[in-house]
């Protein structure tokens, strides 16, 4: 088991927050799998992102490898809160209690509408501590009326408005099974660079989680990140995140994300950072896979190229065609390089594997890039002076598609692992792949390591 402040992780496995975890069916299937340790939702913004057809997501053919043009959810924060809130009442297909962590993964363009986010998941924290402590009244029971497995699965389930299938949880605070992830990282936004890119947009965030997290300190918070290129940007994060840690009397403060210091007159300080681990990696932006190139070859359907996210038209003078064989140069094309076609303005098919052409990828492509941003993250919190930056931990994501990669990302240095890509080829199968208690099947080729 591995204790990110308030947060069990049994197994240290959990979903990666994407287009897999996004209404209450596809969580509640994630919960119930005995190989996650925990939950995260796909990235809720307050109001809900507008999805088209140009949010999508492809598979390459020769390796699990995904790219995806998708925004954020489409399900605003406060069905994240319903459906967290039923998972969190309703036992378990077992009948055992919901003991298991949810993070609510976030974000905001604005510090003020993220507050109010943060705001809402307290409430979101309190209702359950309210509903548990009414149910304990009456000592511990799991109703005969609670849902069973084919009505909370379907698709029109209702999130639980009373205490009716509450379920009591000796010795355990529901509040501290819910934690919030910061999605700093997605690449897929037009005209927004992901803040986390751009220190300037992300601290005024982090402002804001630090606040509400000194309010109450129950609140277990990570920070997902992407990927970063180069040694100054690392430091850059660390250095970021540390100006957050606080000295604090320990008597406001609960045990786990704490740490007693002696100070000259005797009274102990607690040293307390409000960030609880870091993601680390989102997808690597601005990644072409062309349709030759994916699994589910898109080039049979047809759209206009002014459909994709990142494409306007006025900018995009031509539409480019899939890579040519290379041919001998004639003596006149060595003179001068005749000017590209103008764009049809009729529809036709697409040369790439996504409609706006560009995308964040994930899966095996990454795996590298992804050990190498944890295995440096890991390093500088292990070495940092600072016993609340040592305490905070890495959840290894990226290309973690096997058992031996998911063994790859913990040498590295991540405490947990999770998974996007494998979830969306393999379904919550994914999971037992990762732990190796079944082979990866990938389109018939033999079982990958
Ligand atoms: C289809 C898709 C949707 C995603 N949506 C989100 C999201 O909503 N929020 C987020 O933080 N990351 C999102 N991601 C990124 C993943 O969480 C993960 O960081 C990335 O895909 C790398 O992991 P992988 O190699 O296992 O795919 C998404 C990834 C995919 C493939």
């Amino acid at each position: 088991m591995v204790k990110i402040h308030t947060l069990n992780i049994e197994p240290a496995v959990v979903n990666a927050s994407c287009a897999w975890a996004s209404d209450y069916e596809q969580l509640r299937e994630l919960y119930e799998s005995a190989y996650t340790g925990a939950v995260i939702t796909r990235t809720a913004t307050f109001n809900g992102f507008s999805e088209d057809s140009s949010n999508t997501v492809a598979f390459a053919k020769e390796t699990v490898t995904s790219v995806n043009s998708y925004g954020y959810s489409p399900h605003a924060l406060s069905m994240y809160l319903d459906w967290v809130y039923t998972l969190l009442t309703t036992p378990c297909l077992d009948g055992s209690p919901p003991t298991k962590p949810i993070i609510i993964s976030i974000t905001a363009s604005t510090p003020t509408v993220l507050a109010e986010m943060v705001e809402n998941i307290q409430g979101l924290r309190k209702k359950l501590r309210a509903t548990y402590s009414a149910a304990a009244s009456f000592g511990e029971f799991i109703p005969p009326t609670s849902p069973t497995r084919s009505n909370r699965n379907s698709a029109s389930a209702q999130p639980s408005t009373s205490t009716q299938t509450a379920t009591h949880l000796p010795n355990l605070d529901p509040a501290t099974l819910v934690g919030i992830e910061l999605n700093t990282s997605c690449p897929n936004i037009k005209d927004t660079p992901p803040p986390a890119y751009t220190f300037t947009l992300l601290l005024p965030l982090l402002d804001v989680l630090s606040s509400a997290f000194y309010a109450d300190s129950s609140l277990t918070i990570g920070l997902k990140l992407p990927p970063y290129l180069y040694s100054t940007r690392f430091a850059e994060v660390v250095r970021s995140v540390h100006t957050y840690t606080r000295e604090i009397r320990p008597a406001i403060f609960m045990n786990g994300n704490s740490h007693e210091l002696a100070t000259q007159d005797g009274h102990p300080l607690r040293s307390l950072n409000p960030f609880a681990y870091i993601a680390c990696t989102n997808t690597l932006g601005s990644c072409l896979l062309f349709a030759e190139q994916a699994f589910q070859d898109p080039a049979a359907a047809t759209y206009p190229y002014s459909a994709g996210a990142d494409m306007d038209t006025d900018d995009a003078p031509y539409a480019p065609q899939p890579p040519a064989s290379p041919t001998p140069s004639s003596p006149s094309s060595s003179s001068s390089t005749p000017p590209p076609h103008p764009p049809s303005p009729s529809f036709m098919p697409s040369p790439f594997a996504l409609p706006p052409a560009l995308g964040g990828m994930g899966g095996e492509a990454i795996h590298p890039i992804s050990l190498g941003n944890v295995y440096t993250f890991a390093r500088m919190l292990a070495a940092h002076p600072d016993p609340a930056m040592r305490r905070v931990r890495v959840i290894g994501i990226g290309g973690v598609t096997s058992a031996a990669a998911a063994a790859r990302m913990r040498a590295a240095g991540a405490s947990v692992v999770g998974c996007a890509t494998l979830l969306g080829r393999e379904g919550v199968r994914a999971f037992e792949i990762i732990a190796g208690h079944q082979a990866g099947v990938w389109r018939g080729s033999p079982q990958r390591s």
